[in-house]
């Protein structure tokens, strides 16, 4: 079991940068990365819908015989966390909570703001894990969804990056946040440009990188974790469009991306690529 892969999955590529941070902190583990890209984006899609996709991922992971699964996107973890874990026999981990807390220990005192998909900010879950963890908090949320087209055609400083970013962000800015949760698996790419509108005092969140080290905790506690020095395997499949995936996930991991296979999910399949 130690040896069997983690299986991270997201609407589409925007979970690479989860995985890119898995495979940072966890180098002996494999990895089963799968991205929805025929019914992406999960954002404006309804929770119902949302959980019915995630299920469906979580049933093909199992078959893939993961020992834990990452929920890398924020919409899936927003609506589905609870229903998976409650279906998996294996660990389920989400990128909420440890955005959320990380946030909590980084504010000094607050406003926090959260940005993310419309189906994020609305579930509240940011807020909501937010207040478990510093009761008292005033957290300012705002769905920025048109930044995640932007980062698929790759323009992380495009001046009209610049411009969406500033007409979502000034007001987060003006309301004082001195921290902001990057709630969406494709904001960490425009941290630049997001830490330039928000201001040098403002700490950015980045998700994914929490969450690599919930996962390294997660396997440690249930004794899963890969031996040391262990030969990693990667692999990549998605629901569509494998040679776009390629194109845009190389920039999320860079040329570590090999060839995708494309299965169907809800039907088990063998899959793959091997990172080089
Ligand atoms: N992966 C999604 C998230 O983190 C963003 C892209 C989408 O809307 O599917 O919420």
């Amino acid at each position: 079991m130690n040896r069997s892969p983690i299986g991270i999955f997201d609407s589409g590529i925007g979970g690479l940068t989860v995985a890119r941070a898995v495979f940072e902190s966890l180098p002996d583990e494999s990895i089963i990365y799968f991205g929805d890209t025929a019914r992406l984006p999960y954002g404006p899609k309804s929770p119902e819908t949302v959980r019915r996709y995630s299920l469906e991922i979580l049933e093909w992971l199992l078959g893939q015989e993961v020992k834990a699964v990452v929920i890398a996107c924020n919409t899936s973890t927003a609506h589905a966390l609870q229903a998976l874990q409650e279906h998996s026999p294996v660990p389920v981990i989400g990128v909420i909570e440890p955005g959320a807390q990380a946030a909590a220990a980084a504010t000094r005192g607050g406003p926090v703001g959260v940005i993310g998909t419309a189906g994020t900010i609305s579930s509240n879950a940011y807020a909501r894990a937010i207040l478990r963890a510093r009761p008292g908090t005033v957290v300012e949320q705002r769905a920025c969804p048109l930044l995640v087209p932007l980062v698929e055609e790759g323009w992380f400083e495009h001046p009209a990056s610049v411009l969406i970013a500033r007409e979502y962000l000034e007001p987060l800015r003006d309301a004082g946040v001195d921290t902001l949760v990057l709630g969406c698996t494709h904001y960490p790419l425009l941290k630049p440009l997001i830490q330039d509108v928000m201001g040098p005092n403002v700490r950015l969140i980045d998700s994914g990188e929490e969450t690599a080290a919930e996962v390294e905790a997660a396997l440690r506690s249930a004794g899963l974790e890969a031996p040391t020095g262990a030969s990693p395997r990667h692999r990549f499949a998605v629901s569509d469009d494998e040679a776009r995936f390629r194109l845009v996930g190389s920039r999320f991991i860079g040329d570590r991306l090999g060839r995708a296979e494309v299965v169907s999910v809800g039907r088990s399949s063998g899959a793959s690529a091997v990172i080089k």
